[in-house]
């Protein structure tokens, strides 16, 4: 027998140690998986004029796991919370309480663009998965685009060119557009003029102010000033309630319709009442959708929360579903990223709003819904566009 010398024995029984305890440590992580509870951090807004729609968002996401017995793919889920507070200066230091001190297996988050750009940017230097129910900023599903990113929601620029192609059709030629100056509003303003000019409109101004203020009293002086065709506006949650009030109450909205993406009236109607009444708008769902699906949907929403669900809650519930969809695909192993994110992308989604996918930049591809406001419903009337799909400027993948 070959005599192997005593340094080159300990060299290999070293490698072979090695080889087993990585072996065994690969093993024993996908075991501890699959009986370790799922991590996911919800950074959301839970304070500031945007806390209803972080509220309702959390709530629709929970709403999904509740009807699957608390588990998504086998595994138990244990929920982690930051408020953000809608604040882009605190966003990378939010996201790193989730990802760096929580350790959470995923991030779902946020309303507020500003934010969601920090997130999506940290979400990429830290490999993390993150799932956007609601912030719509064009570059994360374009030139930011990543595989380990979606959203369950819409881009800015979706509701927006929608609104622009109604309002021409409707006859406006000149337009005014008005919101918040942050991607969000400014992203809004620029999908509703693409459309809009395309349909022979103009647009002559665009008023902005900045996010989260509500003084548009000098705004609208200004807007009664030019006398428009029509109002593009961009307002959500609490700014979106005193906007509409202050534009009735201006008497505006007897000569000029005010038109904008459905944010403007979802969530909001029983705040604003009678302001809102017979309001058209764009967006991604509608309250009435006579579907089974919608109607289970909202009859499980009630009975769970005691208050009607709103577009924000659906786009949680599929925030959850999208998961779900990717985790079944690899039986709950995180570990097979690749294998999940392709089954995110791949699989349809069976929403409260109609059946979608994902594009291959991780954004819906979706009908558009002309709705008008009756009592506290956003009723559908047609749909204003059928599957529109982000450009996805930028987006390499
Ligand atoms: C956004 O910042 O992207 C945003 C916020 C509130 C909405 C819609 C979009 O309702």
């Amino acid at each position: 027998m070959q005599k192997t010398a005593p340094s080159s024995m300990k060299r290999i029984a070293r490698i072979t140690a090695l080889a087993f305890a990585a072996l065994t440590t690969v093993g024993a992580q996908a075991q501890a998986q699959a009986g370790a509870p799922l991590k996911v951090g919800f950074m959301l807004p839970y304070t500031g004029t945007y806390a209803s729609l972080g509220n309702m968002i959390e709530s629709g996401f929970k709403l999904y796991v509740q009807e699957h017995g608390g588990k998504l793919a086998g595994r138990e889920i244990q929920y982690f919370k930051v408020d953000d507070e809608s604040e882009p200066s605190k966003a990378t230091d939010n996201v790193n309480k989730l990802i760096k001190r929580d350790n959470v297996d995923v991030l779902v988050g946020t309303v507020h663009s500003g934010v969601a750009l920090a997130m999506a940017k940290a979400a990429k230097d830290n490999n993390t998965l993150l799932i956007i129910p609601n912030a719509g900023a064009d570059a994360i599903t374009g030139a930011m685009c990543g595989p380990n990113i979606v959203r369950s929601s819409f881009s800015n620029w979706q509701p927006a060119f929608a609104m622009g192609k109604v309002a021409a059709e409707k006859g406006a030629k000149k337009a005014i557009t008005i919101t918040w100056n942050y991607a969000a509003g400014n992203e809004s303003a620029k999908g509703f003029t693409e459309a809009f000019e395309k349909g022979g409109g103009k647009v002559v101004k665009d008023l902005t102010l900045p996010f989260p203020g509500v003084e548009f009293q000098a705004l609208l002086t200004e807007i009664a000033a030019q006398k428009p065709d029509a109002v593009y506006a961009f307002f959500a949650g609490g700014g979106a309630v005193k906007f509409v009030k202050d534009y009735v109450a201006a008497g505006l909205n007897k000569t000029i319709p005010l038109y904008g993406p459905g944010f403007l009236t979802d969530g909001t109607l029983e705040a604003q009442g009678a302001a809102a009444q017979g309001m058209l708008t764009t967006l991604h769902y509608a309250d009435n959708l006579d579907t089974p699906r919608n109607n289970a949907f909202r009859k499980s929403f009630a009975l769970t929360y005691k208050a009607n669900a709103d577009v924000y809650a659906v786009q949680g519930y599929d925030a959850a579903q999208i998961l779900a969809a990717g985790l079944n695909a690899v039986k709950g192993d995180l570990t097979q990223r690749d294998a999940l994110t392709a089954a995110m992308r791949k699989t349809p989604v069976d929403s409260p709003r109609g059946k979608f996918t994902l594009s291959a930049a991780g954004n819906p591809v979706q009908d558009i819904y002309l709705r008008e406001v009756k009592g506290i419903n956003n009723e559908y009337r047609a749909i204003a566009v059928k599957a529109l799909a982000d450009p996805a400027r930028g987006c390499k993948l």
